[in-house]
């Protein structure tokens, strides 16, 4: 049975920096997501990618004696390491220099252009001559360009404006029939808000700049970064008659953009006005998460003090990293990293909580009942009936995106399972013949607790989850949440293959 369709996008990352932690985050919440929805049964698209033009990545280019393409070839490829390394099941990764975009970027050009939503005027702003680049007033430090430090002067120069002004009532209107467009609340609120003061033409191309899309609209334009940026969602499904496009972008579809807050003014505003210019659906949300700190401070270039990924997982393994990520900070605010913080969620959560769960259960199997899951006498009702009640929870935060959340619902039950063996105490049934089906009631709820658990925790921890399914008898990967997760579903007779702990105690 074919589910509803489900598109889920990440920001596309810059080129001109090395992966960090933020990046990972949006990425690793995306990959729960679709694979969260593919266990319902839905029809997913995932995708995310690279941002690879501007006078930034030309310069980085230029400082490494490479050609623009040379370098974001080599960046674009580390990227995609990454997100193999952290089991990211991305459908596509959309590079903004693949041709494939850039005919979409000068098709939509050339169709605002007919609507008569392009006006030619001047853009002045500050000035960095030596970097050959504009900056926003909030982006000098003391007056100075930010990046190489000479003076910023003021400047101009010919560009295309998007008529956004035009479309601030319609946007107005949308915002108010659509409250689950921009969460969370607060995003929602500040939008609006900042939308009724009054929208602005926003500048689309630039003379000034080289390495950017060239546009047919008449000497030396090329595209603005940020417009050429938001096309690639629609690019990358072969927009206007692709059928991945008609597939994942009709009125109505369940459409989710990830960023982060940082770039909610671009996704909120200036894209579902394009979109409106264009008469196309606008996506269903946009999901603006918060910003990770390290250790209290702001982590920024000048401190150099980004959490590296690939140290981290290193260190600790990718799904206690990709768990830790989302359970520590609620989606949508902001938060703090520490490794301690990391190292007490492994050795309490992961280790005390679910792996001790795994270690009683199989020991108890393989000494009481011969390495087999035994068949129970009678239906455990009562927790069949509460698993039922956990899974609904559980659905109802990943409906909100709300991965803690959904988390704290699946520990409620792995917790209840460690409540549930200290309640039954099967090595004292096990002394006693008469218990014997009392006994193999417990055992298979058991491993059945630990069967539902590793359902919902298999989009945050894949290749833990399907390590413990494997040490449990259990095909590797579930398939969905109604083939692999009913409670009384369970085969007595899975005979179990007892393995190493899944998560070892670290010392700090
Ligand atoms: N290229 C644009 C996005 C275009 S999307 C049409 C861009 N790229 S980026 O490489 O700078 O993206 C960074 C992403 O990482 C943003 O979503 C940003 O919010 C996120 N983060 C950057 N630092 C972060 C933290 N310290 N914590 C969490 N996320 C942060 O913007």
């Amino acid at each position: 049975m074919a589910g509803e369709t489900f598109y889920v996008t990440t920001p596309i990352y810059y080129v001109n920096d090395v992966p960090h932690i933020g990046h990972s985050y949006t990425t690793i919440a995306a990959d729960v997501l679709a694979r969260y929805h593919r266990l319902r049964g839905d029809d997913v698209h995932f995708l995310t990618g690279t941002d690879e033009h501007g006078t930034k990545v030309q310069r980085a280019a230029e400082a490494n004696g490479e050609t623009p393409l040379q370098y974001a070839d080599r960046i674009a490829a580390n990227y995609q390491a990454l997100w193999e390394r952290f089991n990211i099941t991305n459908d596509d990764f959309i590079r903004t220099t693949q041709l494939r975009h850039e005919k979409v970027v000068r098709h939509l050009f050339e169709q605002l252009h007919e609507r008569g939503d392009l006006t030619l005027g001047e853009y002045a702003g500050w000035y960095c001559a030596s970097c050959e680049n504009f900056l926003t007033e909030d982006a000098l430090v003391e007056g100075n360009c930010p990046d190489c430090g000479k003076k910023a002067e003021w400047g101009s120069e010919a560009t295309y404006y998007f008529r956004m002004a035009k479309y601030e009532d319609r946007l107005i209107a949308f915002l108010d029939e659509h409250p689950e467009f921009i969460r969370p609340q607060a995003r929602y609120n500040e939008i609006v808000s900042r939308v009724k003061d009054g929208l602005r033409d926003v500048s689309f191309t630039r003379t000034s700049l080289e390495w950017g899309v060239s546009l047919p609209l008449g000497e030396g334009h090329v595209t603005y970064v940020w417009i050429d940026a938001l096309v690639n969602y629609i690019s990358a499904l072969g927009y206007p008659d692709g059928d991945l496009y008609q597939t994942y972008w009709r009125d109505g579809a369940d459409v989710l953009h990830l960023v982060g807050k940082d770039i909610i003014w671009f996704h909120c505003v200036i894209w579902p006005c394009v979109l409106m210019a264009l008469d196309l659906p606008i996506p269903k949300t946009v999901f603006a998460h918060g910003w990770w700190t390290n250790n209290g401070d702001k982590m920024s270039k000048s401190k150099g003090n980004f959490v590296d990924p690939v140290a981290m997982t290193d260190k600790y393994g990718v799904d206690a990293y990709r768990y830790f990520l989302l359970r520590e900070m609620p989606f949508g605010q902001d938060g703090d990293f520490s490794e301690t913080a990391l190292i007490g969620r492994i050795n309490n959560d992961l280790g005390n909580d679910l792996g001790n769960l795994l270690h009683r259960t199989l020991t108890m199997i393989e000494k009481y009942a011969g390495e087999v899951v035994p068949p129970p006498n009678v239906a455990a009702a009562d927790l069949a009936h509460r698993s039922q009640e956990i899974l609904d929870q559980f659905h109802r935060h990943m409906a909100t995106v709300q991965f803690s959340c959904a988390l704290e619902t699946a520990w409620e039950w792995i917790r209840h399972g460690n409540q549930y063996v200290e309640k039954m105490q099967p090595w004292a049934l096990a002394k006693d013949d008469d218990k014997r089906d009392e006994l193999n009631n417990v055992l298979y709820s058991l491993a059945a607790i630990l069967r539902v658990a590793s359902v919902m925790l298999w989009p945050f921890m894949p290749t833990k989850m399907s390590d413990l399914r494997t040490q449990l008898g259990l095909r590797p990967e579930p398939e969905t949440f109604e083939a692999d997760g009913t409670f009384t579903d369970l085969k007595p007779g899975t005979i179990i293959q007892k393995g190493e702990p899944l998560f070892p105690r670290i010392e700090d």
